[in-house]
């Protein structure tokens, strides 16, 4: 068990390495990160969209935008390669100074995502409503540090 463990670990720490990402270019990681956030948002904006009465509210179109937005959620990190910051982009090289903060924003973001599609497949508006503005909230606390406006 223990062999495997350590065999595992050691996986685990070569895979990253060698396939840390495939993109040739910045600007390829610039437009793969772009397009995530653009379905983020597309989806996002459907669930806000409901809560706020715009539209009706469809409990399965709610929570398969949910489970759309956790699954999303995970793609945009890969995207902020080292070199990035320069192009048709609005990150701000802040993210590479301060990797840890921006990294652990991005972990809380996919943690609220998460939640948001577990409480999206209850059926008590207070809970689905709460997941969701912790999400947004998540959205707001890293574009204000590492977004130009
Ligand atoms: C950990 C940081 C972080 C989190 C969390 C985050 N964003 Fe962003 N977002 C960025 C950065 C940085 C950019 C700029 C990317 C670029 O221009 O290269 C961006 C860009 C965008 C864009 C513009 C995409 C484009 O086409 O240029 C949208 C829309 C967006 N984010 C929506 C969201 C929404 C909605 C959420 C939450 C549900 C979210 N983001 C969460 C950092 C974040």
């Amino acid at each position: 068990m223990k062999k495997i463990l350590i065999a595992v670990a050691a996986t685990a720490m070569i895979i990253p390495a060698v396939f840390a990402n495939n993109f040739e270019k910045t600007d390829d990681s610039i437009e793969y990160r772009q397009a995530a956030f653009s379905l983020i948002s597309y989806n996002f904006g459907d669930m806000g969209a409901m809560l706020k009465g715009q539209k009706p509210f469809d409990e399965a179109t709610f929570s398969m935008r949910a489970d759309n937005v956790a699954a999303l959620s995970k793609l945009p990190h890969e995207g902020f390669i080292e070199g990035s910051d320069k192009g048709d982009t609005r990150a701000l090289a802040k993210i590479w100074q301060d990797k840890a903060d921006f990294d652990s924003k991005m972990k809380t973001f996919i943690d609220n995502a998460a939640a948001l599609a577990v409480a999206a497949k209850t059926t008590d508006q207070r809970t689905i409503k709460k997941a969701f503005v912790n999400t947004g909230k998540s959205c707001k606390a890293c574009h204000d540090g590492f977004r130009e406006d």
